[in-house]
């Protein structure tokens, strides 16, 4: 960090933290069933008579080893969320989050995986409920939201394909994206093409988790053998500055998750996290939180940290929320209105 990044960081008094928290946020990598407030999945756990009390915390706050150990204790909250009626709740408990947070415009991955099995009749059904829901908390709280069906990538291809067919499906102004998500050290990119491809056809959007554990490649294998347009991550492609020159050049935006990763150890700390280096390198970045409750973050916190860490003022933050914008999944109407209230509020 150089002298003027620290003194304007020591020059950073809590009135100007205040209005960077304050900022319109727009977030485009949120996993909805990652996002479920803790108390939330204890009171449906109590509901429904399962026993979750091992993914717990003495706190009430989730409880997970590591990576691995996390995907399986989402896996279990996940496991009571079990029809339409439970995801519109859902549904309403996170958008209330992320609008206090001072979310305007969010992106949410859903996987057909965790509403009705794959099956496209029970998933329209999931849908329509979480759709709903969103309405009514955009009329209610001004948040809007769009969905992003994602595979699950330690699911295998032939569960990816089920979840590919539900979006195809049900493709529209709402469903607007497909992207995977899930253990990267599995397979490879390229066994989810033909998912990828029936996604793309069909009119959808796309997006990939690379490079949050595994090396550079993997953003070249997500761009090349899936075609897609954004990376969830991408941070560990700072290892290879080709490869920060190929997401330069080709104006791929990373959807990048600082709290994340810093929690779950892909960098020992915030310091250490190469958002900046992408920046500087040309790199359009966005912030997101990833599963909030699991990293103890919110955006609110996500903006305090890096404002603190790298010295960004609200003009940084309002560059990244319109890069954030313009590489939304959203229609036109939809960008330019929300593109106007980020330049309403500086
Ligand atoms: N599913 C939920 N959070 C995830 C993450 N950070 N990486 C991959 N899959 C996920
Ligand atoms: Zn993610």
């Amino acid at each position: 960090m150089d002298d003027l990044t620290r003194d304007r960081i020591a020059a950073m008094d809590e009135e100007r933290l205040a209005r960077i928290e304050a900022l319109p946020k727009c977030e485009l990598h949120l996993h909805f069933e990652g996002a479920a407030p803790p108390a939330f999945i204890r009171g449906l756990a109590a509901e429904k008579k399962v026993d979750l009390s091992k993914i717990f915390n003495s706190d009430g706050s989730y409880a997970y080893r590591d990576f691995t150990h996390f995907l399986s204790v989402y896996e279990a909250a996940t496991s009571v969320l079990q029809s339409p009626e439970d995801f519109a709740r859902l549904t309403t408990a996170v958008l209330e989050e992320s609008a206090g947070n001072g979310v305007i415009y969010s992106e949410t991955f859903l996987s057909p995986d965790f509403c009705g099995g794959g099956d496209v009749s029970a998933w329209r059904d999931y849908l329509a409920a979480i759709r709903e829901a969103a309405e009514a908390a955009e009329r209610s709280h001004g948040i809007i939201l769009r969905g992003v069906v994602t595979c699950i990538r330690h699911f295998g291809p032939e569960k990816a394909k089920a979840a590919a067919l539900c979006a195809a499906e049900t493709q529209g102004d709402w469903l607007t994206g497909f992207g995977m998500a899930g253990a990267e050290e599995m397979g490879k990119q390229r066994d989810f093409a033909y998912s990828f491809d029936m996604a793309r056809e069909a009119g959808l959007r796309l997006t990939s988790h690379a490079c949050e554990w595994r090396g550079p490649q993997e953003v070249v294998d997500a761009l090349t053998d899936l075609r897609v347009e954004r990376i969830g991550h991408g941070v560990r492609a700072i290892a290879d500055p080709r490869v920060v020159e190929m997401l330069a050049e080709r104006e791929i935006t990373l959807e990048v998750c600082p709290g994340s990763n810093v929690f779950l150890g892909v960098f020992p700390a915030l310091k250490d996290h190469p958002i900046q280096r992408f920046r500087e390198a040309g790199v359009k970045v966005t912030v997101s939180t990833d599963d909030p409750p699991f990293f103890h973050t919110t955006m609110r916190k996500e903006y305090r940290d890096l404002a603190l860490t790298f010295g960004w003022d609200e003009e940084v933050f309002t560059e990244i929320n319109r890069t954030a914008m313009q590489a939304a999944f959203c229609d036109a109407a939809t960008r330019e209105a929300v593109l106007k209230q980020l330049d309403a509020a500086l």
